[in-house]
């Protein structure tokens, strides 16, 4: 008998027609704006605004924008897997761990992976958060409120993220120079991930524009570069030229980067190994190495916890270090709500709270919300059709790669994924922010220059934290610190 989802595709309506979108209007005024400026977030809502909540940029590339569509793909993980272009560039870091598995490999790993993030370790979690919170902003504030000196918040929100991931994740602690190594290959590989990927994207888009343009085949090339001038799309014709150039002119250097972050996570787990008081510990890494010792579990090599390592690292270290950006940021122009400081400050102790504190502390969690829809961390994410499917009753051929524009979607559900593949952090990094919160309220902090925004740095996450220019406050300790 066939499954049940094969038999609802069988019965479905047949779908209507491909989204709207440049298949049905390549001249439209979005992609022209694109074209000249740049800028995909803009993008992203004029095409929305202007075909509706599923939008075609290409014959096999679609993009949705609406909370309901996004959550409809993102529950489909049958028919929808993770992008191909994963293959050549996410997994040459992070191997076939939880963020880039598919199949056979994601059920092996689903309940085992996830365990190690359950709520019984949160006790300790949260006295690791606190702990590095203290250390990281109650120092540095403090310092500035002493000496009069300003401070970077972005330098403190990755020198913040990184301590609490390498001794929650990884049990390393002082030892975060491992930590800091990977880091910086981070930047560097994240930046070639991301212009592989835009040049992905923008390239069969740009094609299908042209190609709907041009009349007489025999003069392509020359209707080509007149067009090009004609339309502006000269502009993004050179910038797709240069991603790739700077794809493939760091192709190896990107590979042997990659290669030594992952020698780094070997090492981080070789230093576990050898850590005699490990046994009684319940950082992510100390639990999978002892699901390893579980005959069920064979499959769980060290190949595979390297995978997983490098995956904590890139999926829960910036993420969480942008959304400290931009908390610091607010709070040094004063946005903290006056509701959360007051929840914070009446708060008893956090640490052994039985609820989840983004549950306990309503207001903070709503503020958290708002933040996260406003400066989300992760703007889209893609999945790529296995098969023809139907989508919000459109027609997704397959091998089509669909964006999906979470920050579009202004919907906290979705703001951390969707359903089976909903981050794994989500619950630990609302903790973190909690946590952070409650510490940072006791401190005011102003800004050097009252307009700096926090500049985003387009790579796989939005990447506040890696703003060239640095965001400089001072900080003074209110009469409740
Ligand atoms: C503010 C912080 C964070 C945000 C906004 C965020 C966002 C997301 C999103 C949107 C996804 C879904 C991606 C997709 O379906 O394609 C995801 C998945 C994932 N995240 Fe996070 N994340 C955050 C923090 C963390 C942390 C702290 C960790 C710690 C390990 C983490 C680990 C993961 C992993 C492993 C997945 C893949 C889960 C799966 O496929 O089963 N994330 N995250």
């Amino acid at each position: 008998m066939p499954p049940p989802a094969a038999v609802s595709r069988e019965t479905a309506p047949k779908a209507r027609s491909l989204p709207p979108g440049l298949l049905t209007k390549p001249d439209c005024r979005a992609a022209r704006k694109l074209a000249k400026t740049m800028n995909f977030y803009e993008f992203v809502d004029d095409m929305s605004a202007e075909f509706g909540a599923a939008v075609s940029l290409s014959p096999k590339l679609f993009m949705f924008t609406a909370s309901d569509l996004i959550k409809e793909t993102l529950r489909n993980t049958q028919d929808f897997h993770k992008d191909a272009l994963i293959d050549t560039t996410f997994k040459i870091l992070v191997g076939e761990g939880l963020f880039t598995a598919e199949g056979r490999i994601y059920d092996q790993q689903e309940r085992v992976i996830k365990s190690a993030f359950g709520k019984k370790y949160f006790g300790e979690f949260r006295r690791i958060i606190d702990d590095e919170c203290e250390r990281h902003l109650d120092e540095a504030f403090e310092r500035s409120s002493r000496d009069g000196k300003p401070f970077d918040l972005c330098a403190q929100s990755v020198d913040l993220t990184m301590s609490i991931a390498a001794r929650s994740f990884f049990g390393v602690g002082g030892e975060t120079e491992l930590a800091r190594r990977f880091r910086k290959g981070l930047v560097f590989v994240q930046d070639w991930f991301a212009k592989l990927q835009a040049a992905h994207f923008a390239e069969p888009m740009l094609r299908h524009i042209e190609d709907s343009h041009l009349r007489l085949p025999i003069l392509k090339s020359l209707q080509r570069s007149v067009f090009r001038g004609l339309s502006g799309s000269g502009e993004m014709v050179e910038a797709i030229a240069e991603w790739k150039a700077f794809a493939s002119d760091n192709h190896a250097a990107v590979h042997a980067t990659a290669a030594d972050m992952r020698a780094g996570c070997a090492k981080i787990i070789e230093l576990r190994r050898r850590d005699g008081d490990a046994r009684g510990k319940n950082d992510v890494l100390t639990s999978l190495l002892r699901f390893q010792s579980d005959p069920e579990n064979t499959w769980l090599t060290d190949e595979v916890v390297i995978d997983q390592v490098a995956t904590f690292f890139v999926a829960g270290h910036e993420t969480t270090s942008d959304l400290f950006v931009t908390l610091l940021w607010k709070h040094a122009r004063g946005e903290t709500p006056k509701e959360v400081v007051a929840e914070l400050e009446s708060a008893s102790d956090m640490i052994c709270e039985e609820q989840f504190l983004f549950q306990r502390y309503p207001a903070a969690y709503a503020y958290l919300s708002r933040v996260l829809l406003e400066h989300p961390p992760i703007v889209f994410t893609v999945r790529q059709a296995q098969r023809d499917v139907e989508a919000g009753g459109y027609a997704v051929p397959r091998g089509t790669t669909v964006i999906l524009a979470l920050n579009a979607a202004q919907d906290i559900d979705v703001a951390f994924g969707f359903g089976r593949r909903q981050c794994i952090g989500r619950v630990f990094a609302l903790e973190e922010a909690v946590l952070g919160l409650r510490r940072l309220i006791r401190f005011e902090l102003a800004l050097e220059d009252p307009a700096q925004r926090p500049q985003m740095t387009q790579g796989l996450t939005i990447g506040y934290s890696r703003s060239p220019v640095p965001i400089l406050a001072r900080s003074k300790r209110t009469a409740r610190g």
